[in-house]
C-alpha cells in the first residue's frame, strides 16, 4: 500500500514556519521510509492542507499518514485539522468545545470572542470559515490517519537546554 506522510505546520505571514516544516518534510524524505513525503499549512500559506491532500491522492497514496507539527494539543490540532481532513474532532476537542458552549449559554450572546469558530485568538482574521478548506472526498481505498502533536517527549527536553545553553 503506498503510503503519504503529510506534515501540518500552523503558517504565518513571515516565511519561516513554511520554511521550517518544508525543510523538515526534505530531511525525512531522505529517509526512504515513505514513498511520498510533503505538507500543508494550516494558515497563511500555500500549499494548504487540502491542497496537500488532492496532490498525494493524485500520486496514488493509498494511505496518508497526517503529522500535525504542533508541539501542543490545541484548537487546530484538536478541531480546525480533523474537521478539514473529515475526520471527527478529538476527545480532547469535543470536551473543549462543550465547555464553550456551556460557557456561550451562561454569558449570553455574542462580542467575546467565541463566535468566529478559530478561537485562539492570535488575530488572524481571515480564517472565519474553514468550510471550504475541507477535502474533496477520498477515493475508494484511500484512507487518512491523523496523528498526535509532538507533545511531552523526552528528545524535547535536550533541545531546549541546548537553546539555553546557546548551543
Ligand atoms: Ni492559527
Amino acid at each position: 500500500m503506498k503510503e503519504a506522510l503529510v506534515l501540518v505546520g500552523h503558517g504565518s505571514r513571515l516565511p519561516y514556519s513554511k520554511q521550517l516544516i518544508s525543510d523538515i518534510a526534505d530531511e525525512i524524505a531522505k529517509k526512504d521510509k515513505y514513498p511520498i513525503v510533503t505538507y500543508g499549512m494550516m494558515e497563511f500559506n500555500e500549499p494548504s492542507i487540502k491542497e496537500a491532500i488532492k496532490t498525494v491522492v493524485e500520486q496514488g497514496a493509498k494511505k496518508i499518514i497526517v503529522v500535525p507539527v504542533f508541539l501542543a494539543k490545541g484548537n487546530h490540532t484538536e478541531r480546525d485539522i480533523p474537521t478539514i481532513l473529515r475526520k471527527e474532532p478529538t476527545e480532547s476537542a469535543k470536551k473543549l468545545m462543550a465547555k464553550k458552549e456551556a460557557a456561550h449559554d451562561e454569558e449570553g450572546c455574542c462580542g467575546h470572542g467565541h463566535g468566529h469558530g478559530h478561537g485562539h485568538g492570535h488575530g488572524h482574521g481571515h480564517h472565519h470559515d474553514h468550510k471550504s478548506d475541507i477535502i474533496d472526498e477520498l477515493p475508494e481505498g484511500v484512507e487518512i490517519v491523523y496523528r498526535d502533536v509532538i507533545g511531552l517527549d523526552p528528545r524535547l527536553v535536550d533541545i531546549v537546554i541546548d537553546r539555553a545553553e546557546d548551543l
